[in-house]
Order: C-alpha cells, then structure tokens, then sequence
C-alpha cells in the first residue's frame, strides 16, 4: 500500500515562506495585547434609548413582541429615564401608543400640544433635565390606518403631511424636545421642519433625519408596541425606501443633508451595514443606526431559546455599529448594556 507522501517530504514550502514571516495571530496572543490594537468600542456614550409611552399612572406594560421592553406611563418613564441618565446614557426617543379614541385619517392629534409626547417631553425635560430628548414627528402612532401620512383616496398625500409634521415638530420643539426625528420619509419634510423650527425660535433645535429608513419586516414588534399592527392597510413601500437599494439611499441622505439635517440615520441597522459605513465615508455627518424591535426581538428570543448567548450577541451586534462607521445607536438594549458597561 502506497502511503502518501508528506507534504513537506514533497517539498511543500513552510508557513513562514507562506506568509513571508508574517504573522497575524502575533498580536492575539494575549488578552493585553488584543486590547491594545483594537480597534473599536463601544460606550455609554453611544446610546440612545427608545421608550413606548402610553396614557395612565403608575403603568409598566409589558410588550409580548419585546421581551424585557414596556409601555410606560409618563409618571414611570421619568423614573426610569432619571435611572438612564444616572447610567450615563446621553439621549432618550420618545414613542407613544395613542389612545384609539384619538386616532383619525390624518393623525390630527399630533397637533395637539397636550398630547402624549409632548406632554412625556416636558416632563422629562423637568425632571432630567440632563438627558436629550429626541422625538418623533411622524404621523402613523395619530392615524387611524397606522400610516406615516395624510391618507387619500389610497394616496400617502406627500406635501400636506409635510406642512403638518412641520407643525408637529414645533409643538415638539417648544414642548422642549432636543432633537426631532422626522421618521416618515416624505419628500422636503427636513428643509420644511427647519424653516418652522427657525421661525419659531428654535434655531437651536437640531434634526436627526431617518435618512434612509427602507421598507422592512424587522418592524414587526414596534407596530405591536404602539398599536398600529392591525390597523394598517398595505404597506409602506411608496415612501419607505427598497430594501434593495444603495444608492438610492445617497441620493436621499444627501438630499436630507442639503435640507439641513444635523445627523443621520440608517434604519434597521444590522442588516443594512453597507449603507451606514457608504453613507459614512460619503458625507462624515454625525451617523446612527437604529437596531429596530425585530432585530432586538431576534436576540432576545434566541437567548431565551438558549441558542445563543444573548448577552455577547447584543454586544457583538451594537460593536458592528460602530465598526460600519456609527456615532451612535438607537437600541432597546440601551439600560441593558449601559449597565452591563458599567461593570
Ligand atoms: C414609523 C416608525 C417605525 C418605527 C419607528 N417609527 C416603522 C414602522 O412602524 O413602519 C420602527 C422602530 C422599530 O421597529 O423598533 N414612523
């Protein structure tokens, strides 16, 4: 029987005239020295916290979509923001689950500045005042058909949604909201909300834009946690950018940047790490992603599955972020890892 003749017999070359001497795993060899080149981290500088809102007192709902995530009533969520701030987490975004009773076609509650955002803001704002508010003034938590715009005849009608998210944001805006977050993806909606802020006095207001927000399933849980899951007819694909597009997501940050904004968004995040670090390397403007329910759901299921360690993947996920190029990220885990950081 002919036994095979050993590589090196055959005069395979060795590794070091493989690699030329170079060796990569050299500067792996030990936790200190891994540390020292790495190249990337992540802090509680880089977290913002989204919250779910809802009308009562003394209210801490949980969301079956969202394990771990509640409603809170405004009066709950500014004990658990002082707990945020105190936790070094610099920034919060507010999300509300309108009442039924206060939805209709064209989200007209939004201009209400008694409603629940706004009333959540300046709470928080009087008692935290140390942590950012961002909100948003998008329409689909007011409609009564869970849509971002003024509906009609079938039709997302883009320019009136546009004058009324205008609005809203400077209800917000004087309410004592930070940042607006405009999430709905209608055309001219940055340019036109920095006109209404300046005119108002809000030149000090700063715009985070969902520049490229894409259509998505890993919406699933959020729309579970304000409430527009069953109310929503259709979907959103003729505002929402195709998921599978990339330039078309430059055209619409640049477009957003020229309008004004101050920061921008990639959202969801992980499956959409291409976009964050092209949009990064095309405009260097402030970039967030926003790791959306799904993908935290995902996580979260899995671990309590016990097929993957929950607590090294929401690291491992949120430590991409910043690798693509993000300043920052929106993610329920925030309190979660915020702590974990702390040790
Ligand atoms: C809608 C909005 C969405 C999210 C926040 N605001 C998407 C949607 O419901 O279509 C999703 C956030 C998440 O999934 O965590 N303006």
């Amino acid at each position: 029987m002919n036994r095979p003749t050993s590589p090196k017999a055959a005069g395979a070359r060795s590794v070091d005239e493989i690699t030329g001497g170079r060796r990569l795993r050299r500067m792996r060899k030990a936790a200190w020295s891994r540390r020292l080149v790495r190249e990337n981290t992540l802090t509680v500088d880089d977290l913002i916290w989204p919250i779910f809102l809802t009308d009562g007192e003394n209210v801490r709902e949980p969301i079956t979509a969202m394990p771990g995530v509640f409603r809170l009533s405004v009066d709950v969520a500014v004990r658990e923001v002082e707990q945020a701030a105190r936790l070094g987490i610099p920034a919060i975004a507010t999300f509300p689950q309108v009442d039924g009773s206060r939805k209709d076609v064209t989200g007209s509650h939004i201009l209400d500045p008694d409603n629940l955002i706004n009333r959540a803001t300046r709470a928080l704002k009087a008692a935290v005042p140390e942590i950012g508010v961002i909100t948003d003034a998008a329409l689909d938590p007011f409609t009564s058909h869970g849509h971002d715009g003024i509906l009609r005849d079938g039709v997302i009608v883009n320019d009136e949604t546009v004058e009324q998210v205008a609005a809203a944001s400077v209800l917000q805006a004087a309410a004592g909201s930070d940042i607006i977050a405009p999430s709905d993806m209608m055309d001219g909606r940055i340019g036109a909300i920095r006109d209404a802020l300046d005119a108002n006095g809000f030149q000090d207001v700063a715009i985070m834009s969902y520049a490229t927000k894409f259509a998505s399933a890993f919406y699933g849980p959020f729309r579970n946690a304000i409430g527009t899951q069953g109310l929503l007819k259709g979907d959103k694909s003729t505002y929402y950018i195709d998921h599978a597009n990339s330039d078309e997501a430059v055209r619409e940050t640049e477009q957003d940047i020229l309008e004004g904004a101050d920061m921008i968004m990639v959202k969801p995040g992980l499956p959409y790490l291409d976009i964050i670090r092209r949009l990064k390397d095309e405009f260097a403007l402030p970039t967030f992603a926003y790791q959306v329910s799904g993908e935290y759901s995902m996580i979260k299921a899995a671990s309590a599955n016990g097929w993957i360690d929950g607590e090294k993947a929401m690291l491992e996920s949120l430590l991409a972020f910043k690798r693509a190029g993000c300043d920052g990220i929106l993610t329920y885990f925030a309190p979660e890892v915020a702590r974990l950081l702390k040790g």
